[in-house]
């Protein structure tokens, strides 16, 4: 039992969360006000003025998350999976879950710049990016346990933490943007929901059956970690449609572009350039996979390839 339950990590930190939060609810009969938050104003992308506590946080379940636009390729990493945790929320998202993107350098993100960045990832309804005086900025990032500490740089060194709350019931934890899109939206969706709304499945035996991806290490490191902006058939996301990839690009090349990206980049290979030049709004990240990794991601590749039939 305890082998199975360790094997639906999802599951096991449901679990753990939810000692979690019982255990904070006792310890925090208060929530967290304006006096705590501050009113501070911000401006948005579209330009309108904001008030922290008053407009953005009271009364609504959020996510928080601290990006720049011009950063290499975390925020961009970051924003895509959360469009998927957004595209999981549907009409959730801008109704009584919001999400909230502030940017840690104001000197060159301006809300113009903002809206250019919503609009490259198709962030819809119910997203802000968020900029305004430094000050007020760096006051927020440590409200929520987020400023850089001393000899970090204010800018590059903001972590991948995704900060979420329900400010009604005073529950707030951290998690990392990075995690299984699936399981931030099931703590916002369902977890935070407020007393009589959380929803549960009861027992395990009622759980929906994992997907069949998650048997085959190749296609479960897909979907985590390259399905926020490719997919294999379904055409172009914020990268290329990936099917039929291995076919009609060089075996190797394939593989380097997986693990290196940057580095191709940087030698001016001529594919990786020309591919950047087509989808220069994003750049593909450099993700750290193993070999291994790399060869499980290509192997998965192929078989759906070959699984979509002759011609490709
Ligand atoms: C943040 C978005 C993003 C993520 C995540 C991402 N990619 Fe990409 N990928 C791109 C973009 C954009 C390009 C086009 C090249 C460029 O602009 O850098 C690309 C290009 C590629 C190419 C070359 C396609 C071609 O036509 O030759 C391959 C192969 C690829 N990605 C595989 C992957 C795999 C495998 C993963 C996961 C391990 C992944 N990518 C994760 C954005 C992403």
């Amino acid at each position: 039992m305890y082998k199975k339950l360790l094997s639906h990590s999802a599951a096991l930190a449901a679990m753990i969360a939810t000692a979690f939060f019982t255990s904070s609810r006792s310890a925090h009969a208060v929530t967290w006000g304006a006096d705590y938050f501050t009113n501070v104003p911000f401006t948005t992308q579209d330009g309108q003025t904001v008030h922290f506590f008053d407009d953005l946080l009271k009364g609504k379940r959020v996510f928080i998350n601290f990006i720049y636009t011009s950063c290499g390729d975390s925020c961009p990493l970051e924003t895509a999976r959360l469009t998927q945790v957004k595209k999981i929320l549907g009409d959730h998202m801008g109704k009584d879950i919001f999400f909230y993107s502030f940017t840690v350098d104001p000197d060159h993100d301006t809300p113009a710049e903002l809206k250019k960045y919503a609009e490259t990832f198709h962030t819809g309804p119910g997203w802000l990016f968020l900029t305004g005086k430094k000050k007020d900025l760096e006051l927020v990032r440590k409200k929520l346990g987020q400023a850089a500490t001393a000899g970090q740089n204010q800018v590059t060194d903001h972590s991948t933490s995704l900060m979420i709350g329900n400010e009604a019931t005073g529950e707030w934890l951290r998690d990392s943007s990075m995690d299984n899109p699936q399981y931030i939206a099931t703590i916002v969706r369902d977890w935070l929901a407020g007393a009589g709304r959380r929803e549960t499945t009861g027992s395990y035996a009622n759980a929906p059956p994992l997907p069949n991806y998650v048997a085959d290490r190749g296609g479960y490191l897909f979907n985590n970690q390259c399905g926020a902006c490719h997919t294999i058939g379904k055409g172009d996301g914020l990268g290329p449609d990936l099917l039929g990839v291995t076919k009609h690009r060089d075996a190797g090349w394939v593989s380097a572009f997986i693990a290196k990206p940057d580095q191709m980049l940087s030698k001016k290979d001529p594919v990786a350039m020309a591919l950047y030049a087509k989808y220069k709004q994003v750049k593909m990240p450099n993700l750290r996979l193993t070999d291994q990794d790399v060869n499980a991601i290509v192997r998965y590749l192929e078989s759906q390839t070959t699984a979509s039939g002759p011609g490709r």
